[in-house]
């Protein structure tokens, strides 16, 4: 605990905090029990999510790796803490959609649960006084943050994560109806490329179950259903992360395989 505290903090977000790494061009990425909904106006300590998170987007981020797909993670630490390349974070949130649900759902008047034509992707400038606007490809290069290449490159990432976590996730009998991520610049040697970054979790995708559309994601807290835990701690247990009788995280450690 006290070696932990004595490093430098990096950055503190609403649900994570980023502390020095051991080695230069590595970050500690550390999951806290946070969760926070319209830009922290809503606000509560769920015990044991930043742990399942962590899990969660350890797991995710390893697959992608393993398929080619270039991301920020190098390994998981403990249970709350993760190695990370460091990155140059593009000041984006990059949200694919499968299904109408949420803002989509609510600006364009399409109702839940409505498939769409084709997957969506969209743009969310990271401006937490703005409540992150929706902007256009205009809007980006236009302000310079990205270039259209790089904003090639993220549509191109979006897509094939879209791809990969639907197949995933529709194995375990979820449904993946839409997502967000963040990219970030990483540089080694003189070569700059764009990768996946932060964390994929239930924090940040809608999943929901394929048989009985029950929510398995952070909508549960926004929309005040209760069982946030318990659905994050499903969706470990169906992706194989977490034993069968694990018990419901509380106070205690969570058994980690
Ligand atoms: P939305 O329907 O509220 O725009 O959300 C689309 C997806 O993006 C949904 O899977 C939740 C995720 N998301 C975040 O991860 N962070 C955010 O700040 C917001 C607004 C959405
Ligand atoms: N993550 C954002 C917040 O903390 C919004 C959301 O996920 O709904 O406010």
């Amino acid at each position: 605990m006290k070696a932990m505290n004595r490093r430098r903090r990096i950055y503190e977000g609403k649900a994570k905090i980023l502390y020095e790494g051991p080695e230069p061009g590595t970050l500690i990425q550390h999951f806290k029990d946070d969760a926070t909904a319209f830009n922290k106006k809503k606000h509560e300590i769920v015990d044991g999510k930043g742990v399942l998170n962590n899990r969660i987007s350890e797991y995710i981020f390893n697959h992608l790796n393993a398929i080619g797909i270039p991301t920020h993670f190098i390994k998981r630490l403990n249970m709350r803490e993760q190695l990370i390349r460091e990155v140059e974070i593009i000041p984006l949130e990059i949200v694919v959609r499968n299904v109408a649900a949420g803002s989509l759902s609510t600006r364009l008047g399409i109702d839940e649960g409505t498939p769409l034509p084709r997957s969506i992707i969209e743009f969310y400038y990271k401006k937490d006084e703005l409540d992150d606007p929706m902007v256009s490809e205009e809007h980006i290069t236009a302000f310079g943050w990205a270039s259209p290449q790089e904003i090639d490159d993220m549509m191109s990432l979006a897509i094939r994560v879209n791809d990969f976590l639907s197949g995933l996730f529709v194995s375990v009998g979820i449904r993946l109806i839409d997502f967000k991520i963040e990219c970030g610049r990483l540089y080694e040697n003189d070569m700059m490329r764009i990768v996946v970054a932060d964390e994929i979790s239930p924090d940040s995708c809608r999943l929901w179950d394929v048989e009985s559309d029950e929510k398995l994601d952070k909508d549960r807290f926004r929309r005040d259903m209760g069982g946030l835990l318990e659905a994050y701690q499903d969706v470990a247990r169906r992706l194989g992360i977490l034993n069968e009788n694990e018990p419901v995280a509380g106070t205690g450690p969570v058994l980690v395989k």
